[in-house]
């Protein structure tokens, strides 16, 4: 057998938290979250989409960290270590492996959207939207995704650029990134609300996010609100179990989460507080769908003065998002080929061609097949390649993935190896989680399922 190099970890706690959070943080908080909030009313949403992040979400999150810990491995190598100990007869390492090639899928649309991200960055930077009509923002955004060569562009530059800083080590490639992307996007996000405070109709974006609004719980928000909650945390394929495998052990695990959580769910809003005002005082209609960022805030640069920078200032900041995302999405499924004996480089040119030419079907679905439903037969009219691996990604795997892991650390391992392993010192925090992972986080993922299959 060959020598095995020693697993890595971050060099600091901050290194960790940064990195843990800029996984975390991405499209999903800005683009996604505003467009979902948007398009389901906002404040009746947001409630039931904070109250799943708190009650679901983030337990899983902590449970995804520890096996990643305990595991100190890539995912499936580290998943199996655990089996072994659990004495267990279940395929635990099967939930990784469906992570890994999830991984892949993810960064194909992924790369498809934060490539239009950087090419609005340079439009903007170019002085563009300033003074647009907003014919001429809306034939931006057709005129892109028309052209199928210019959106694979950028999404190969950006896949490009993830794949350059995965192939580094853990500590000069993740972890530097990580430590100086994440604050300059607080910073610049902070900047985007002061602005939006003072100079956008502040009153009616708050509203419209914490305002009480009716609402009808249907399933299928039920289920996009798990699935946003899921997607916003990156749990459920292995991506925050790599990082915790990187945890040095001198991190306290749950202090660390919370952190993050608070850090992704305060972009999320953050990002609601400086979207939102600018659309009202324009009199935009927040409910447009995944096109939220990509023309009708545009068409509210294109209005005010100064468009041009704040246009900059802001996709820069969203592409830093999707930028710290994109490596840990790549990161995982190099991590196991590294420990097959093939260089980070190699795996990760490797890993990055897949992904891009499946992004290429992301694209399509933008243009020549908008009207290609490849399981139509299986009943999913409608729905085009990026619909069906957004959401069957989203709605299904994550959650599916989330559950694994809270059986296994719930049900699976030694209840007094997961104490020692967190470890927590307050019995009654601790007896609440550990509840939660056993109870109600199956419960609910069951009965979410169980619902939606039935009323169908
Ligand atoms: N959490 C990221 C976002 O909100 C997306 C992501 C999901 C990243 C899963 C890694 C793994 O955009």
């Amino acid at each position: 057998m060959k020598e095995q190099k020693a697993h890595p970890t971050f060099s600091s706690r901050i290194g960790f938290i940064l990195v843990t959070a800029g996984a975390a943080v991405g499209l999903g908080n800005v683009w996604g979250f505003t467009y979902v909030a948007g398009k389901n009313g906002g404040g009746g949403f947001v409630l039931v989409y904070l109250l799943t992040l708190v009650l679901i979400a983030a337990p899983v999150f902590m449970a995804e960290l520890l096996l990643g810990r305990m595991g100190r491995a890539s995912t499936p190598s580290g998943l199996k270590k655990l089996q072994v100990r659990a004495g267990s007869r279940l395929p635990w390492a099967l939930p990784a492996w469906v992570g890994l090639v999830a991984s892949v899928f993810v960064l194909s649309f992924y790369s498809v959207i934060a490539g239009q991200v950087v090419a609005y960055g340079f439009e903007a930077l170019k002085g563009g939207f300033a003074g647009w009509t907003s014919a001429q923002v809306i034939a931006l955004d057709a005129d892109f995704k028309s052209s199928p060569l210019q959106p694979l562009f950028w999404s190969a530059l950006f896949i490009f650029l993830a794949g350059a800083v995965v192939s580094l080590d853990v500590r000069s490639g993740l972890e530097r990134t990580g430590k100086w992307l994440m604050p300059i996007l607080l910073l610049m996000l902070v900047g985007l609300v002061g602005f939006a405070a003072l100079k956008a109709d502040f009153s009616a974006g708050f509203d419209f996010l914490f305002g009480f609004h009716d609402i009808t719980l249907s399933t299928h928000i039920l289920m996009e609100a798990v699935g946003q909650a899921f997607f916003t945390l990156s749990i459920g394929i292995g991506g925050i179990m790599l990082l915790g495998s990187y945890m040095g052990d001198n991190v306290h695990l749950p202090k660390a989460s919370a952190w993050i959580i608070l850090m992704d769910v305060s972009v999320a809003l953050l990002a609601g507080l400086a979207i939102f005002p600018l659309l009202f005082s324009a009199n935009m209609d927040p409910a447009v769908g995944p096109g939220l960022v990509f023309v009708t805030l545009p068409l509210v640069f294109a209005d005010m003065t100064g468009g041009a920078v704040l246009a900059f200032v802001f996709f820069l900041l969203l592409a830093f998002a999707a930028f710290t995302s994109a490596i840990s999405l790549l990161a995982t499924p190099v991590a196991r080929m590294e420990e097959g004996g093939i260089s980070r480089k190699k795996a990760a040119v490797f890993l990055g061609a897949v992904s891009f030419i499946l992004s290429i079907a992301t694209t399509l679905s933008f243009s020549s097949w908008s009207n290609y439903y490849p399981l139509a037969f299986l009943g999913l009219h409608g729905m085009t390649f990026f619909d069906l691996i957004r959401e069957g990604v989203n709605n299904i795997i994550l959650p599916l993935g989330g559950l694994a892991f809270a059986l296994m650390v719930g049900w699976g391992l030694k209840r007094e190896d997961v104490r020692a392993a967190l470890p927590i010192k307050n019995r009654a925090l601790f007896t609440i989680w550990y509840a939660v992972l056993r109870y109600l986080v199956p419960v609910a993922i069951t009965a979410l399922f169980v619902t939606a299959i039935i009323g169908e």
